[in-house]
Order: structure tokens, then sequence, then C-alpha cells
């Protein structure tokens, strides 16, 4: 029987690397698009060409041209999604425009959030910050029960992943909102694991934060992380960790008190990265012309595959067996499971291995089911190899 959904393989063209590896790694890096070749030549000639026009022509607005494209994939209205470098200068962001020396100071999370994340609000413990982390029982999930009863009349804020890196499980993110919201706390979700590959719709979650990065599912390469407000916040909240971009009258170059001008400038600072902006936009077109409704139902039918093959060899698979709870990663815990992915790279088949994880393959729209089959042949051969070597 052949896969419904396999004329998606017709993108493969679209992405050189897919020709010289097994590619299973786009939950760490998504596969470059070869428009991005023409997309950051078109910035050397205009930024050689135009010189210092560049900026009213094309580039002051295109961090609000890539951020509505974002804000397309999940749901948001125009000019409610600003673009930034990272998920952890998001945060501080966010932070920002709370103030944590009253009564209101909590912060809950879950220990399965990106380590970036937690490195951020536990250093944020010397503003006042007061952390509550919640720890998962079996590595895989969010005690989604044990969060909820964290989340009191004292939380300010919930930052937590949509998708979690490690075990791709999908966090109950309408319950913690609407918890959240229930005694007054604000919700900050990561979707960097989810938007791309699993539906986000920010505005049926309600959520009063998202934010993420356009490197991994989006194909979109670094530099780029975006940060969606709700729109009734965003133009209340004033973020102290701002600058000129984010002022009303920014070539006013006014000296005195910030003025602050509406989303989404309002939420930028300082210069943007005007070439990681470039790069990201055609996998952005990519995506959005795909869909993520149909990248999700390819990624449930390979994602079962690969839990199936994983399960034939009797590997430990620490990612949830139910498609509506997982996202687009399988981690598959082998024996020497970093020398096995350390091998693997060295057949050009590129994964990842984490701790706690195993490792990771992670399917896109652009894969084939063969590919999945090729990897677990790999590993039933290396480890045999190994237990070879070994005797
Ligand atoms: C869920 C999640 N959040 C954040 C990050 C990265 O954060 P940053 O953009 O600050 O490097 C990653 C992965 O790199 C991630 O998987």
């Amino acid at each position: 029987m052949l896969p419904m959904t396999d004329d998606l393989l017709r993108y493969r063209s679209e992405f050189p690397i897919l020709d010289r590896t097994t590619y299973l790694i786009s939950n760490s890096l998504g596969a470059m698009p070869r428009g991005v070749y023409d997309a950051l030549k078109g910035y050397a000639d205009t930024w050689a060409t135009r010189g210092v026009r560049a900026w009213e022509e094309r580039w002051w607005m295109l961090a609000v041209e890539v951020g509505d494209q974002i804000g397309t994939l999940m749901n948001a209205p125009r000019s409610s999604v600003s673009t930034h470098q990272n998920v952890t200068t998001c945060q501080q962001v966010v932070a920002s425009c709370f103030d944590f020396s009253g009564k209101r100071n909590k912060v809950v999370y879950s220990d399965m959030n990106f380590p970036s994340v937690m490195y951020f609000w536990q250093a944020q413990q010397a503003n006042g910050a007061r952390v509550h982390m919640v720890k998962t029982d079996d590595g895989i999930t969010v005690p989604t029960a044990r969060l909820l009863d964290a989340i009191d009349e004292q939380t300010l804020l919930v930052p937590i992943s949509h998708v979690i890196f490690r075990s791709a499980y999908i966090n109950d993110a309408k319950a913690i909102i609407e918890k959240a919201h229930k005694v007054g706390a604000h919700v900050v979700l990561d979707t960097f694991q989810s938007l791309g590959t699993v539906p986000v719709d920010v505005a049926a979650l309600n959520t009063d934060f998202a934010c993420g990065g356009v490197l991994k599912w989006l194909c979109g390469g670094p530099g780029v992380a975006y940060l969606y407000v709700r729109p009734d916040l965003g133009n209340k909240l004033q973020p102290k960790f701002t600058g000129w971009f984010a002022h009303q009258n920014p070539f006013g170059f006014e000296v005195g008190p910030m003025r602050y001008t509406d989303p989404p400038f309002r939420f930028m600072n300082g210069t943007s990265h005007i070439p990681s902006l470039e790069a990201a936009v055609p996998g952005l077109k990519i995506i959005t012309e795909v869909g993520v409704e149909r990248i999700r139902e390819k990624s449930i039918r390979q994602t079962s595959k690969l839990i199936a093959l994983a399960e034939r060899h009797g590997w430990r698979v620490n990612t949830p067996r139910d498609p509506e709870k997982r996202g687009g990663t399988v981690s598959i815990d082998m024996p020497d499971a970093p020398e096995v992915c350390r091998e693997l790279l060295a057949r050009d088949i590129l994964v990842d291995y984490r701790p706690q994880a195993g490792v990771r393959m992670s399917p896109h729209f652009y894969n084939k089911d063969e590919e999945l089959e090729t990897a677990i042949a790999a590993v039933e051969e290396i480890l045999k190899e190994r237990a070879v070597a070994a005797r």
C-alpha cells in the first residue's frame, strides 16, 4: 500500500543534504532549503548595492514580515510576533515585563523544560523570583496534576515547553493555561519542538506568550527566534529589556523616558539580525506551503513506524506510544547509545544523543519510509559489530 502522504517527497529536491545523508535530525537542525543560497546572496547584493538605504527599503520591516509569517503558522494575528536571536532572549524579554518584588513572584515549571530556559529562570531568583520546579516521574511525561497544583495565587509566570525536547511528550498546554489564568498567572509556552510538526493555535490555547526558534522543524537556520504576545497584553506590557527599536520615534533619538511603540517592535530592543532573517524565509515559505496538518499526519505515521521497529529489537523507547501525546521525535535508548549515535553519524545517518533520552530520531515531511528502515538496520548492525568486538 502506498503511503497517503508520499506526495510530500517531491519537496526533497529543495533540500540538498537529503541526497547525501539520511537526515533524521530535524528536532535539532532542519535541513537547509536550497533557496537559502539565493536569500543570502540577495542579502549580500542588497548590502553591496543599496548600502544604508537597505534599512528603509527592506531590512527595517523584515523582522515584522518574518514574525508575521511565523504567526500565520500558529494562528497569531498580524503584528503579534516579534523576532529575536534565541528563546533564552525571549524569556528575558518576558521576564523584564514583570516585577518579582511583590508577593506574586512564583515561577512554576517542569524539569522537562529545555535547560537553557531553566537556567534563565533559576538565575532570576537573584531578582526576587521564587522557582517551583515539578519533577518528572518517568523521564518521559510531565505530571500534569502536580504541575496544576503548584500553580497558585502567588504564581506570576509558568514557562513550559509545549513538546518536551527529550521525549517528545506533548504537554497539556490547554489545562496548564486554564489553571494559570484562573489564579491570575501568565504562561510562556515554548513551542520550539511543536511549531512546524505539531499544530499550534495560540488563539485557541489563549496562551499569554509563545516562543520558539526557526532552526528545527521550520528549516529556517540559526539566529531567529520568535515571541508571540497576546494582543491585549501586547499593548499594555512595558519590557524593561528594551531599546531604540521599541521606541515610538526611533529616528528622533530622543533623550528622556522611554515611549513604547506598538507590538511587535514594542518587544524588540536593538538592531535586528538581518542575515538570519533572510535565511529563515525559504524554509518558512515551504512549511507554509506544505501545511502543518499534512506534516503532522505523516509524522504520526513515521514515528509510529519507528517505535514499532525499535520495539521489535527490544530497545527502550523513551517517547509516548500514544500519538496524540507525541511530537515529531522518537527517543530510543539502545545499549551503548552514545557510541551508537557516533557511529550512525560516521555513516551519514544524522541523529543525536541526549542523556536520559537516548538516540533521537526525527523524521520530517521530506523523509522516506525507507530511511527509517535504513537507520534501524544500521543500529542493529552497529550493535552486532560491537558485540563481536567485545568478545
Ligand atoms: C524546547 C526548546 N527550547 C529552547 C531551545 C533552545 O533555546 P535557545 O534558542 O535559547 O538556544 C531548544 C533547543 O535547542 C528546545 O528544544
